[in-house]
C-alpha cells in the first residue's frame, strides 16, 4: 500500500480531506502537533482504521519528521499544518511565522534531506501547500 502525508490533519480542512480519502488504495498518516485549534473528535470515526496512523509533532521538528519520511517514504504530502486564525495574527504574529513560514521551510528542507531515500516513484511525489489569505479592510472615507 502506498503511503499519504497530511500535516495538520486534525484541524478543519485537514480532518475533512482525511475522512474524505480515507478508504482509497493509500495508508494516510496524520501528522499534528495539536495545537487548540486541532480536535481529534472530527476524525473519532476513521481513528481506528488500518490505514490510518497518527503522529503528535511539530512540522518544525526536522528530526522527526525526517524519521516519519523515512518510515513511509510517502507518495505524496499535503501540508495543512498551519495557524489560520486571522484576529491571533493580529495580536501576536510570532506563530503564525513559526509554522507558516519556517514550518514550511523547514518540511521541505527536511524532504529535500532524503529526496535519494524516497521510493522509485518519487517523480509522483508532490508538495501540494494550501493557503488561505482572508483580508479585512477597514475603510474610512475622509474628505
Ligand atoms: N478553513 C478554510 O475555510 C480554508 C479554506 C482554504 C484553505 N485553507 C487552508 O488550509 C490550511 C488548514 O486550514 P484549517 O482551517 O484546517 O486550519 P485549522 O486551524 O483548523 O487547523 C490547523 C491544524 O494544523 C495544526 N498545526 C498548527 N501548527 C502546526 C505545526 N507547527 N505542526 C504541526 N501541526 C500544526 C493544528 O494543530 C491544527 O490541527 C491552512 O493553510 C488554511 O489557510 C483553509
Amino acid at each position: 500500500m502506498k503511503n499519504i502525508i497530511i500535516t495538520g490533519g486534525a484541524g478543519f480542512i485537514g480532518s475533512n480531506f482525511i475522512k474524505k480519502i480515507i478508504n482509497s488504495k493509500y495508508n494516510l498518516i496524520n501528522i499534528d502537533c495539536l495545537t487548540y485549534a486541532s480536535n481529534l473528535s472530527y476524525l473519532k470515526d476513521i481513528k481506528d482504521n488500518k490505514n490510518y496512523f497518527f503522529y503528535k509533532a511539530n512540522i518544525l521538528d526536522q528530526e522527526k519528521i525526517i524519521y516519519i519520511l523515512k518510515k513511509f517514504n510517502p507518495l505524496y504530502i499535503f501540508n495543512f499544518a498551519a495557524e489560520t486564525h486571522v484576529d491571533n495574527s493580529i495580536k501576536d504574529s510570532r506563530a503564525f511565522i513559526q509554522t507558516n513560514i519556517l514550518g514550511t521551510y523547514s518540511l521541505l528542507n527536511a524532504v529535500l534531506k532524503i529526496k535519494h531515500k524516497l521510493s522509485k516513484d518519487f517523480k509522483l511525489f508532490t508538495f501540494l501547500q494550501m493557503k488561505f489569505l482572508e483580508i479585512f479592510l477597514n475603510f474610512k472615507k475622509k474628505l
